[in-house]
């Protein structure tokens, strides 16, 4: 039994292995071609970068923060698109658990032209390695990448029945109960998707939280979600599921999915205490450190390492501007979304070359005022002060914690710009701020 079982998995894991190699040798060709060709329609980013590469460096340079696209768009004879800048954009939230991620994803789930995706990968990872969530294992690890960034483009290009393959127990009828935090997406809670009955007064539904979505609902039909999808202009899918950008380079290569990421980043320190308190089991050592003052001799430092390592080298290439990542990456720190939630998400959607809509800065307006306390209900809601809960670490780590994840996170710290305490008094000393004033423009 135990060892059919595990040949099984080994089995599944070789022959996904292979398809997808299959699938990138086919694909890789005729989309490489087609850019280079300038068939590729509408691919301002690509064109620009061959065509105009100089004019348009010097007037970046300068300052100005047009994109490439942009600028075209807006001279005559190199127009590449209508003035309406009806191209569909897919953007990814590449990010780490506890991060501001949730908060980050309102920031297009509130939106009504984006269809909205909380973490689909955690079907991908959950299907695939089950036990093995903290794999570094090399093979493992790029069969579940594959894997990711197959399903990735599916879901971008609204074919949600590829979801279905890793929904455990599998969709009868297209129909499930099983997506993960189907709640957290609005497209999903809302007509025609969401089939709750109404009564004859109510025209639409008013959903407050995940869990009133889930009892109202009904099971989620994926074709008529498919549908929903396809109806938005835009989509945008959050995940901490990719450890680094470069994880995602052939999506980001790939002209046909004009693929946008915007990378959140937090002060590891913040990330460690929000983690303390949310997983508990996993870090269990790390609280027992905090209760007891004294460090355990099996702590885990891997969990804080894997994250500074992630971001680290995530951050390194998105700052080395390669071109495959032009007009593709913008950098954010949850610290400056959190202390100018308006300001910051104007910039996102200016870099995305999306207009913002009045329900995201209502929504903004509502949600960055309320109490800062975390009841365990609350864990996972992104209704909360986000300013004072950005830096609420200050108050939750013991100075010994923090000095050892500065030792083993201080080059990320540095790139950063989030500085380094020497002293208790200097931690909890709130105002001296400890986040930098440093401006990451996107690149474009
Ligand atoms: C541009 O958008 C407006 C309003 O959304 C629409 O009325 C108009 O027909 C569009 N024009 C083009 C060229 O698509
Ligand atoms: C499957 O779903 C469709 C539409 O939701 C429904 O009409 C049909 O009866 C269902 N079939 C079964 C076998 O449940
Ligand atoms: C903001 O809060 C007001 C008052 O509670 C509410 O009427 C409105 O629907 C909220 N808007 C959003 C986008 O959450
Ligand atoms: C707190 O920080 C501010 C700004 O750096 C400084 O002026 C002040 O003296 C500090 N207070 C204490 C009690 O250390």
């Amino acid at each position: 039994m135990q060892c059919s079982w595990k040949s099984m998995v080994l089995l599944a894991l070789a022959s996904i292995a292979i398809q997808y190699t299959a699938i990138r040798t086919f694909s890789a060709k005729p989309l490489s071609l087609l850019s280079s060709v300038g068939l590729a329609p509408t691919d301002g980013a690509v064109n620009c970068s061959l065509k105009d590469l100089t004019r348009l460096g010097r007037e970046t340079a300068e300052g100005t923060d047009r994109g490439c696209s942009e600028i075209l768009s807006h001279t005559p004879s190199l127009s590449l698109t209508s003035e309406n800048n009806s191209k569909r954009t897919h953007i990814l939230i590449l990010a780490t658990t506890r991060s501001g991620s949730s908060f980050v994803g309102q920031l297009f789930n509130q939106h009504p032209e984006v269809f909205y995706l909380f973490e689909p990968l955690y079907h991908v990872q959950l299907a695939l390695l089950p036990r093995l969530s903290q794999s570094r294992n090399l093979a493992e690890r790029r069969v579940m990448l594959g894997a990711a960034r197959d399903l990735l483009r599916s879901l971008y290009n609204c074919h949600l029945k590829s979801l279905e393959g890793y929904i455990r127990p599998r969709p009868a009828n297209h129909s499930t109960d099983k997506l993960f935090r189907r709640g957290a997406s609005q497209s999903l809670c809302t007509r025609p998707v969401c089939e709750a009955s109404l009564g004859p007064e109510e025209q639409s539904l008013v959903l407050t939280d995940e869990g009133e979505c889930v009892r109202k609902c009904g099971p989620l039909n994926v074709l008529l979600a498919a549908d929903a999808c396809r109806a938005k202009r835009h989509a945008a899918i959050k995940t901490v599921r990719i450890p680094q950008i470069s994880d995602l380079r052939a999506l980001i290569e790939d002209p046909k999915l004009n693929l946008k990421v915007v990378q959140l980043v937090r002060d590891p320190r913040g990330i460690l205490a929000s983690r303390i308190e949310t997983f508990r089991d996993t870090y269990r050592l790390w609280r027992l450190w905090r209760a007891t003052g004294r460090r355990p001799h099996n702590l885990n430092l891997g969990q804080i390492n894997t994250v500074c390592e992630d971001f680290l080298r995530s951050v390194s290439t998105g700052l080395s501007r390669p071109a495959w990542l032009r007009g593709r990456y913008m950098l954010l720190r949850y610290e400056d979304l959190a202390r100018f939630p308006l300001q910051k998400t104007r910039e996102l959607y200016s870099f995305l070359g999306l207009v913002l809509d009045h329900n995201v800065e209502d929504w903004i307006i509502n949600n960055t005022r309320g109490t800062s306390d975390l009841s365990s209900r609350q864990k996972f809601t992104t209704v909360r002060d986000s300013a004072a809960n950005a830096e609420n670490w200050r108050v939750k780590l013991s100075f010994d914690m923090v000095a050892y994840t500065q030792t083993a996170c201080q080059p990320l710290l540095n790139l950063l710009g989030y500085k380094t305490v020497f002293h208790p008094r200097e931690l909890r000393n709130f105002s001296h701020s400890l986040v930098e004033d440093r401006t990451f423009l996107p690149f474009f």
